[in-house]
């Protein structure tokens, strides 16, 4: 089975117009000419052989600079006054290639999609003699305008909006489309297949499969395209941070302060928990470590409150466009017992990073009494955070 495709893209693009522009299917939506879309989903189609592409004496330039990537591998046609005259000069343009089938398709229509090829040559292949039209059923309430008042409500039930590509075998719309030459006044081929009483059957359309009519159907679709290039950014980072444990009669722990019978030592109130966190968030932007940002040899944080240094990351986060997602953090030691102050410890990072209690977890294990932390020589912790960048880019 050969199937071949007709792209019509001979139009004047009245109603897009904007003064001076480009006709339509010339326009720029996302990184290419709108045409180009249309081009790419039926020339990278595996079953359709051979397209050809009906064009305007105005539009051979623009034609020439959308359509590079396919240049070698399309048939370039001119069109005619009507779309029904384009489509005409389309098929002619296959006779010699004498496909089985034919799909014809609107230049300015870019989302069609591999699906929807598939689903048309599929019914083509299973109703031998008949055309196949995707539609999608009319879900607005249609309403007859009179003198400019609502004049007549139709009833909506088995209306259905047609799309394109249409599908028909090929000598069948050939010869229907020769045969209605005279009658220049049909709006799409499944009329015309109408008309040839050439059987029809519909085929489920794609919502996404509209027809750029307006100027702002383009910006829609720009939009859309743009949107859907846009890389959700979302990124982790770790952390871990260990300090001895000397003599001493308390621990600050994420923020808590708890009484014990050892300390932690080091420079700050050595609180590993906030260490790792705060590289953990450095981390998601490249932002080096907490040593960068404070050097223990500066007399500076001498026991300074490590609140400090997550509140910095946080900032350095969010200059940098980050919107801090969760953060997570596993305290290791043998004592003291963590569990009753957790729910502290939460709300303390929570304060510091702006996140909701619920993004915001602590847990903790013990190390099994194996190893430095087993002996009770220091603690450890690790943290996980996640930053999303770059939202409304
Ligand atoms: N078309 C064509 N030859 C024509 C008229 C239309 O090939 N003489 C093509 C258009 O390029 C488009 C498709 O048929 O891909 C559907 O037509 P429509 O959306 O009406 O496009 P235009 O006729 O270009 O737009 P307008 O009616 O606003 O001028
Ligand atoms: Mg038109």
């Amino acid at each position: 089975m050969k199937a071949a495709a007709v792209i019509v893209a001979a139009g004047k693009g009245e109603r897009a117009r904007q003064t001076g522009g480009l006709a339509k299917q010339y326009q720029r939506i996302g990184d290419h000419a709108v045409i180009w879309y249309a081009l790419a989903a039926f020339v990278g189609h595996q079953d359709i052989d051979t397209v050809s592409v009906v064009i305007n004496d105005a539009g051979e330039e623009d034609f020439t600079r959308a359509a590079e990537a396919f240049a070698d591998r399309v048939r370039i046609v001119r069109g005619g006054a009507s779309r029904q005259a384009s489509v005409r000069a389309g098929l002619s343009s296959l006779r010699d290639a004498a496909p089985d089938f034919v799909l014809i398709h609107d230049g300015a229509r870019p989302f069609v999609d591999e699906a929807l090829i598939a689903r048309v040559l599929g019914t083509l292949a299973t109703h031998p003699g008949a055309g196949a039209l995707p539609a999608l059923p009319v879900s607005d309430t249609i309403k007859r305008e009179r003198d400019g008042l609502v004049g007549e409500t139709l009833d909506r039930a088995g209306l259905f909006a047609a799309q394109t590509p249409q599908g028909f075998p090929y000598r069948m719309i050939a010869d229907a489309h020769d045969a209605a030459a005279g009658f220049d006044h049909f709006t799409d081929d499944a009329a015309i297949a109408e008309w040839a009483e050439i059987p029809v059957v519909l085929v489920e359309g794609s919502a996404a499969n509209v027809k750029l009519t307006t100027a702002q159907d383009i910006a829609i679709a720009d939009q859309k395209l743009k949107k859907a290039d846009v890389m959700i950014d979302v990124r982790t980072g770790n952390g871990y941070d260990v300090h001895a444990l000397v003599p001493g009669d308390h621990v600050t722990l994420c923020g808590v302060v708890i009484p014990h019978t050892q300390a932690l030592s080091g420079h700050s109130d050595a609180d590993v928990g906030l260490h790792a966190l705060t590289d953990s968030l450095l981390a998601t932007c490249g932002a080096g470590d907490i040593g960068d940002h404070f050097p223990p040899s500066d007399p500076k944080w001498k026991g300074a409150a490590s609140h400090i240094f997550v509140e910095h990351a946080v900032r350095i986060v969010r200059e940098k466009g980050g919107r801090i997602g969760n953060a997570d953090i596993t305290l290791i030691c043998e004592a003291p017992k963590i569990a009753t102050h957790r729910e502290a410890m939460r709300s303390a990072i929570a304060a510091m990073t702006g996140l909701d209690l619920e993004r915001v977890s602590v847990k903790a294990t013990t190390n099994e009494k194996i190893g430095f932390i087993g002996r009770r020589e220091g603690i450890a912790a690790i943290a996980t955070a996640s930053v999303v960048y770059g939202e409304g880019r």
